[in-house]
């Protein structure tokens, strides 16, 4: 199934839903996207910095990354990643999936809640903690209110960095006055598309990812997807048929996996797709499910409910975990028909049997494999989702690299918090219609 890339797209499931002839027929459409994106004209072009992945850091800035992330890792127990958005979700994302100590890294900076984060505290009590505060604009409250909670636990400045713009903003001004080491969040580079920069490279090396190994998977898809012909490049074809379908409205789109560890990987698709995609009325509704897990809970709307579902499995090809299902004498739970098999196995038969019964019932879909769960093909897979985004956006018109649209609740809530600069609100507890007993 593997050439060159770690990376292949199955679109057998398609075939009911979208003809080869319906996908040959984008390809002069994607054509144009693409070339608008390559030479810096599509909407947003700005901000196409990831594009180019041997680019993304400046030199020796890797081994600087590198350096910095042994050095937390060697003298604290655990890293605290205060960030929100493309600001942690890639390199939690990668860390989840791929690290053997996970459990090193935390999140703070995600969520205003007070439970989670007094929780938090107190799991990190008695802990020696370094802290990575990562925000590009460095104004972005959720971050901002962790930073001033978490501060304090960290005694030695040394072992505090912050990851945000090179020259402005209030955490690039917090940075200078405290005189904490920092990492730029390359200007030309969005949060979203950002993991590949030491956005996410920073956590990801301190959970003991070979970050090289990351930066070169994503080089090498780039290298062979943006040289291959339309019909073997899976970041174009992906970008084609998902529009195709969307016209056939197929609107919502499930990214289905059959490894937990996975799940944030998930996550961080679904903020790239949503906040790319997703305004001026349109867009792909990203999704997504946890297997065998949903089966036994979203499984039944997937199968039968509304026909609207086009879903994508992301596999690991390789097993990680060599576990056999044990032989009972008596055999009085009847499971000896699976006595000796290797659970990945059982798991690889699921997804089998999920990807067949889901297309004939009417959700076409696609899987993504990687070659193995290895920080090349992690590579590979985040350049490809990230091409096949822009791709898509740019397929509908939009602009894949803003996102106008999450100023709308800080407004108000910035009047209700009265922050200086916005006309004070009070809640609306008028009028409202409640229903109680
Ligand atoms: O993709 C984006 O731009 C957003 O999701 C941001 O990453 C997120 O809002 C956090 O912003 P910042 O890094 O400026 O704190």
């Amino acid at each position: 199934m593997f050439g060159n890339l770690p990376l292949a797209l199955d679109i057998t499931n398609l075939r009911p839903f979208v003809s080869r002839e319906e996908l040959t027929r984008r390809e002069a459409a994607v054509a144009f996207c693409d070339r608008q994106l390559k030479e810096g004209v599509c909407a947003g072009s700005a901000f196409t910095g990831w594009l180019r992945p041997d680019s993304i850091l400046g030199p020796g800035e890797a081994d600087k990354i590198r350096e910095k992330a042994d050095f937390l890792r060697n003298n604290s127990d655990v890293l605290l990643v205060i960030g929100i958005g493309g600001s942690y979700l890639g390199a939690r994302g990668v860390i989840e999936a791929l690290s053997d100590s996970p459990e090193r890294v935390v999140f703070a900076g995600h969520n205003i809640s007070a439970s989670y984060m007094a929780k938090l505290k107190k799991r990190l009590d008695g802990k020696k903690v370094a802290l990575n505060v990562i925000s590009k604009s460095g104004t972005t409250t959720e971050p901002a209110v962790a930073l001033r909670i978490f501060g304090d636990l960290v005694k030695d400045r040394r072992l505090m960095v912050a990851t945000t713009d090179r020259k402005k903003g209030a955490l690039h001004d917090y940075a200078a006055s405290l005189g904490l080491d920092t990492f730029a969040v390359p200007e030309d580079i969005g949060g979203r598309y950002s993991v590949l920069s030491a956005v996410g490279l920073l956590p990801a090396a301190y959970a003991g990812l070979d970050i090289n190994a990351l930066t070169r998977g994503a080089s090498e898809a780039s290298q062979a997807m943006e040289n291959a012909p339309f019909e073997s490049d899976p970041s174009r074809i992906y970008a084609a048929a998902r529009h195709v379908l969307f016209l056939k409205g197929f609107d919502t789109e499930i990214l289905s996996v059959f490894e937990p560890g996975l799940f944030y990987m998930a996550e961080w698709w679904k903020q790239l797709y949503g906040e790319s995609e997703g305004k001026e009325g349109t867009g792909i509704f990203p999704a997504s499910c946890t297997f065998s897990t949903d089966l036994h809970s979203m499984g039944q709307y997937i199968q039968q409910g509304r026909r609207r579902l086009l879903e994508t499995f992301l596999m690991i090809g390789e097993g990680s975990a060599d576990l056999a299902v044990p032989r009972s004498e008596d055999d009085t739970d009847g499971m000896n028909y699976l006595a000796g098999k290797q659970v990945d196995f059982i798991n690889r038969m699921a997804y089998e049997a999920t990807a067949k019964a889901h297309a004939d019932g009417g959700v076409p879909n696609m899987t993504v494999f990687l070659e193995k769960a290895d920080e090349r093909s992690f590579g590979a897979l985040i350049w490809f989702y990230e091409k096949a985004c822009a791709l898509s956006g740019l397929l509908s018109g939009v602009n894949p690299f803003d996102q106008p649209g999450v100023e709308a609740y800080k407004k108000y809530m910035f009047r209700l918090l009265r922050k200086p600069g916005y006309e004070p609100m009070e809640p609306d507890r008028s009028g409202r219609d409640i229903i109680s007993l």
